[in-house]
């Protein structure tokens, strides 16, 4: 069944839950390089650097809360059921920790891991990776479960299905930058859904966006999914 309402999220969401978004003023990638951590090549260079970062980031999760504008999502989701479609490009468990039940984290998942030869076994993984850690089905050696630039995301046959039928389109706390994510909204609207921006920075004149909303998440998001009739 396909939803009504298909919302896409970026770390704009998370960044008043204190977790640095990737781009701008004190982003993540000023303060780490994407080709050595967020890359295949920078992986099978050096494994154990890619797997302590996203170590590192895993155990930070636990210091970090959802907010506002997750539990108004997760209320929403509560109100429209099968209507309502999360996708988020964020890997951070923020919104399952505020209640949604069904996202898709189509740029992975800090708490899964996946296995190296057989990208479909994936498993939750809530501690640190070693150079030991194996996959359980298979027993080939895992990886994060993180999509690097340069891989397909994940789960993009039911997000194409999903935006081809919504009847609105919504985006929040994105640069909308990185594709395919960021050509979500054109898709959308050329298959004739209402598109919305919620987010601190709009985009002036964009020709797929009806609608704009510029605030902080916390703000805008919980009146907004209010008024979502
Ligand atoms: N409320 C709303 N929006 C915010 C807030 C806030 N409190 N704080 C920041 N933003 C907005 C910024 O204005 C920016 O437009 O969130 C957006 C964050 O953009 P990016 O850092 O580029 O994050 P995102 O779009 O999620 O990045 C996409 O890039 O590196 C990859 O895989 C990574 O999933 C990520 C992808």
């Amino acid at each position: 069944m396909n939803p009504r309402l298909v919302v896409l999220t970026g770390a704009g969401i998370s960044a008043e839950s204190g977790l640095r978004t990737f781009r701008g003023n004190d982003g993540m990638w000023e303060h780490e390089n994407i080709d050595d951590v967020c890359t295949p090549e920078g992986y099978y260079r050096d494994r154990k650097r890619v797997k302590d970062f996203y170590n590192f980031l895993r155990r930070g999760l636990k210091e970090h809360e959802p907010n506002a504008a997750h539990f108004a999502l997760a209320e929403l989701e509560k109100r429209l059921g099968n209507d309502f479609l999360l996708i988020t490009q964020n890997v951070d468990d923020l919104h399952e920790r505020a209640g949604s039940r069904k996202v898709l984290h189509m740029h992975g998942d800090l708490n899964r891991l996946t296995c190296e030869r057989n990208p479909d076994h994936k498993f939750v993984f809530t501690e640190d990776e070693t150079m030991d850690t194996v996959c359980p089905f298979c027993e080939s050696m895992s990886r994060p479960d993180i999509v690097f630039f340069g891989e397909p995301p994940l789960y993009m046959d039911r997000i194409q299905d999903a935006l081809r039928q919504c009847e609105e389109f919504v985006y929040i706390g994105t640069s909308s930058v990185v594709y395919p994510a960021a050509g979500f909204k054109s898709f959308a609207k050329s298959y004739g859904a209402k598109v919305t921006c919620l987010n601190l920075e709009v985009p002036e004149n964009d020709p797929y966006t009806d609608i704009c909303i510029q605030g902080k998440a916390t703000e805008i998001v919980p009146r907004w999914c209010k008024a979502f009739k």
